[in-house]
This record gives structure tokens, sequence and C-alpha cells, in this order.
């Protein structure tokens, strides 16, 4: 197989053929580096009945992770995916595939270094891990594959991953906060009750966010003249109170004529079309629908412009959903995209921040994302931790589930855990189905609120910390949450913990059965030192917290947005030493 080192020692690009999507240029793809040593792991290519089939095998031992957005188990060891962005409503363990693609496998060697194979291609590709430390990529035409590494940890494989494809868009800090959103809050007199009661109950919360039914119809770039009448007044009501407002925008724009959008659009004939040359038209909420063809360049800057007029309107972050639309496979990232550089044409200086349904991997560059349309069950509640890692495993950093989940209605106790693991992940939204019972913090009952409360309030007291791994992430392409076993990699027992993760140093342990709290539950640690600490505030249904010997973590106060934050803050440092009775750290600080 020919073989060409590419970006950076250790990185070697096998095979080339099509200009790469998930590259940030296809040039550093195809570009040759002067590095002498030969690649540890070559695949061999195959083509069978129009299908080219790469295989890789590795050391017998070897456990894999990856391939983005996928439910069950965090050790994908076993297991086969596809894929091909697709609307999964109510998803199970075993649904296949979900709503994002990433062609990538992250695999742990037995001595504890780390591979990493990308398959360059946005066709439904299926990644098959049933065999025994062999990698499996199959589609329908040939494509490309990079491999990366082994290098000496997963972190040096994530880090020259993003490289290739990006690091993750720094977020406004805004984006860290609690965010609370319902399908729908359907009116603006609703939504200013949601950001009322957040600080009365001293509840902390940054951002409300408004579904489909403040459009006018399900038109996009439209508002509700009844239910929201004047959202400038309301998003200066909610900026007074220190929320943002976070609005969705869905690809499926509505077949009407005289509805601005579809004019201008089809005047300057953005619409994706049949093979006929007709805009091929599909049904979503507003009825029949055609779609922004985000693949070519003229057509995002349509987009963009549309973007940048809506933000006038009180616009703090824009959410793509719908944006799979089945047929196309590559469309929600550069859906993402597009909004992202129409935000940041509509300000120069602000951080966009945009949040996506679909994804091909990159999209970390544009969007954060969350797991789509979960359930509330307690199995769901289990899944959300290993879907947010493995996102993080497939350079996507900032990643969130629907905290008590979307599907049907959490109970108290599902509530109250879900948000005391969920106040830990990088993304941190509450969100519900409509026809659902409320879902706010405080609809579960008194002991439910007192652990919410709880557990935002550490998210808040974490946010100088997570700030940092943030930065780290977009200046360095380091991840934010990770398995526990990135601590030890060579400890094949920490390679399938599903209930615990850190962030940076710090180690978060969940319990994820109904009856038995955290205290209750068995805490593996990885080696080392690992001490345990909290914020005066343990309960039950709240994660234990360790901190790594050698290290330092810094807490600011617990406000109640992250707006409260300025210099004069007192900033509080946890210490653990390490055996030589020494620690570090680092630290961003911004208001
Ligand atoms: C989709 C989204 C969900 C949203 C709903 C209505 O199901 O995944 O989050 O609330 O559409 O817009």
């Amino acid at each position: 197989m020919i073989f060409e080192p590419i970006l950076e020692d250790g990185v070697f690009l096998f095979d080339c053929s099509y200009p790469s999507l998930s590259f940030i240029t296809t040039k550093d793809r195809d570009t040759p580096i002067i590095s002498h040593p030969v690649p540890s792991y070559i695949p061999t290519f195959e083509c069978v009945l129009g299908k080219q089939i790469v295989k890789l095998e590795l050391p017998t031992g070897t456990s894999f992770y990856g391939t983005g957005e996928v439910s069950g188990p965090l050790e994908r060891t076993g297991k086969r995916v596809f894929t091909w962005n697709t609307d999964s409503y109510g998803y199970g363990p075993e649904t296949m595939p979900l709503y994002q693609s990433h062609p990538w496998v992250l695999a742990i060697l037995p001595n504890g270094e780390a591979l990493g194979v990308l398959a360059d291609t946005t066709q439904r590709c299926e990644i098959d891990l049933r065999k025994e430390s062999i990698i499996q990529f199959i589609a329908s035409a040939s494509y490309p594959v990079i491999t990366f590494g082994p290098f000496a940890s997963p972190t040096a494989v994530l880090k020259s991953l993003s490289h290739a494809i990006g690091t993750v868009f720094m977020p406004p800090k805004w984006a860290l906060g609690y965010q609370q959103c319902r399908w729908s809050y359907d009116s603006d007199k609703r939504v200013r009750e949601i950001a009322e009661t957040f600080r009365k109950k001293g509840i902390p919360c940054d951002v409300i966010w408004m579904d489909i039914d403040y459009m006018d119809g399900f038109r996009c770039f439209t508002f509700d003249q009844e239910r929201f009448p004047d959202p400038q007044s309301l998003v200066k009501d909610l900026n007074d109170m220190g929320f943002k407002a976070t609005w969705m925008l869905d690809p499926g724009i509505k077949c009407e004529e005289g509805y601005f959008v579809y004019d201008s659009g089809s005047e300057s004939d953005v619409w994706v079309q049949r093979a006929d040359g007709r805009p091929f038209i599909g049904e979503v909420w507003p009825g029949p629908c055609v779609f922004p063809d985000f693949t070519q360049s003229k057509v995002r800057s349509w987009w963009d412009s549309l973007v940048k007029d809506f933000l006038p309107n009180g616009v703090d972050g824009i959410w793509n959903d719908m944006n799979e639309p089945v047929v196309f496979k590559v469309f929600g990232m550069l859906m993402a995209r597009s909004t992202f550089e129409g935000m940041k044409l509509a300000n120069e200086n602000k951080r966009p921040f945009v949040l996506t349904r679909a994804g091909f991997i990159g999209s970390q560059k544009y969007a954060a994302t969350w797991t789509g349309d979960n359930i509330s069950n307690w199995e769901h509640l289990h899944m959300s931790i290993s879907m947010v890692l493995q996102l993080g495993l497939s350079g996507q950093p900032f990643s969130g589930p629907d905290i008590g989940g979307f599907v049907e209605n959490a109970t108290p106790k599902l509530f109250g855990r879900w948000m005391g693991v969920g106040a830990m992940f990088p993304f941190c939204r509450g969100h519900s189905k409509k026809g659902s019972f409320d879902h706010e913090p405080w609809s579960f009952g008194d002991e439910c609120e007192e652990v919410c409360r709880r557990a935002l309030k550490r998210r808040y007291r974490l946010i100088p910390h997570l700030y940092t791994l943030f930065y780290d992430a977009h200046i360095m392409g380091t991840p934010v949450m990770t398995p526990t076993f990135f601590a030890d990699p060579t400890n094949p027992s920490l390679r399938t913990i599903e209930n615990s993760f850190l962030l940076g140093p710090l180690l978060v342990y969940a319990s994820t059965i109904p009856d038995q709290g955290t205290e209750e539950s068995q805490h593996e640690l990885p080696k080392g030192i690992w001490l345990r600490f909290d914020f005066d505030d343990s309960h039950p249904d709240l994660p234990t917290l360790y901190l790594q010997g050698g290290s330092i973590i810094p807490l600011g106060p617990p406000h109640q947005h992250v707006g409260e934050a300025n210099f004069s803050d007192d900033l509080t440092l946890v210490v653990a030493l390490d055996e030589k009775e020494s620690c570090d750290f680092d630290v961003i600080l911004t208001t």
C-alpha cells in the first residue's frame, strides 16, 4: 500500500483520491512532509463488488472507542457502526445510526499507547469492530485512510487529530453556564416567568432557549406576532436579568410565495435539487419545504446574510435542528458552519454560539452539539455519560444530553440525579418535549429542587476550571471530558468504566442506579493519589468528586450567571499534593 507522511511525525495517509471535508484544508492532507519513520500499522485495501474495504490489524487486547455519536456501551470493541446522519427520535442502546457521522476510531493498545484511524469519507460508511483487534471500514466508493500514531497517550492522538480537523470554537463564557429549554416556552410571558423564577429561587442559569413555536407558522427568521410580538424587548428584559437568548433555526424552508426567505432563496437558486433540476421538496414542521444547498458557497453567503439580519432581533445564540435531512450526508456541519459565519458577520468581535443536532467529523469548529431526542429513564441517564465521552473522543468536546430526558416524564429522583451529573458535562442544558410535565429544576418538589440548586452551584464554582479546559481545547485540541482510563491507559480494568469521568485532574463519580446513591457505589480509582472533596454540599444524588494528587483546581464564587463575575472575585484553590508534596495548574481568568 502506498503511504505518505503528512501533517506531523507519526501521521500517515494511505491512498488519496477525493477532496477532504474533514480536514481544515485538503492541502494539509495531500501534501507530504519530510519524516523518517514508516507506519507501525499498515492497513490493507481491497475492492469487492464496487465497495472499498480497508482493514487494520492491531495487537490482541486493543480496546476501541470513538465512532462519534453512538448509544450503548463506552467501549466499542465488538460493535458495528454505520455513519449516516439520521433523525433518531427516542433512540435506544442499539439504535444506529444516530444524528452525526464520525468515521473515526480511537484504539488503545494493550501497552497504553493509542492510535487513531480516520476514513476520510462522507459516504455511508460501515465501521466494523466486531473482530478481535481489527478495524474494518467499508464504503461504496474509494476513500483515503489516515492513521494518527501510535502515540504515547490518547490525548496525544486527539491533539494530532485536531491539527487535521481543527479544534473546538472558543465559546462565549455564558455558553458554559446552565441553559434552560423546553419545546416550547410558548409565549414571551412564559419565558419571562421562567427567567424570574430562576432568580427568585436562587438557581443559577445563563440561557433561555426558544424552540420552534416562537416562529410564525414554523417559518424560519419570523416571529409569531401574538405570542412573541417584540423579541427585542423580551431579550432586553432577559439580558437585564443576566440571561442570554438562543433561538431555533431549522433548514426546512416553507414553500410559500410571498414568504421572504422562500422568495429570495428561489431567486438566488439556493435549493437542493433533484436529478431533474427541480428543487427537492420534503415535509417538515411547516408542511412542504425546500432546503438550502449548503455545499455551495453562494448558498452559505445567502444564509449568512439572513442570519446577520436576524441577530438584531435579540439573538445571542442559534440552535440548528432537524439538519440531518436524511438524504444529505454532510449537510448538518455545513449548515452549522454557515450559521456560525453569519453570526460572525453580524459582529466580528462577538464569539458566536451555535448548537447543531447533525454533524460530521470537524463540526466542533462551528458548533456545540447535544445527543438528540433521548428518553427520561435510567438507561438514558447512564448512556448519556458514555455518549458525551465518545463525542469527545471523536474530536467534539462540546456536548451534553437533554438533562432529565426529552421524551416522556422524569421522576424527582431521576431528574435530580441527572442534574447532578449533567452539571459536570461540557454542555449543560435541560430540555423536554411538548406534552410532558414541566421539567424545570423546581418542577419535582423541594428536595429535587435543592439537589438541582447544589448541582448547578457546583458548576458555577467550577466555571474558571471549565473555562480553562475549553481554552486549552480550543488552542491545543486537548479533550475537555475524558474517560477515567485517561488517567492510566495501561490499566485494562479502567477501560470499561461508564459511571465516572475526568475533567482534567478532577474525577467525577456518579451513580446511575436508582436506589443506590454515589456513596454506596464502588469507586475504582486510577493509580496514584486521588483526594475526595466537596463543597459542603454532599447529597446521595450528587456525584462524588476526587482531585488527582499533584494538581490544583481554581474555583470562583457560586454566581447566578457568569456575567456576575469580576476581577475582584475571590478565587479559591483546591489543592491535592502528590507524593513529593508538590502540585501545579494553570487558569484563564476572564469576566
Ligand atoms: C426535534 C429536536 C428537539 C426539539 C423538537 C422541536 O425533535 O430534537 O430538541 O425540541 O425537534 O423543535
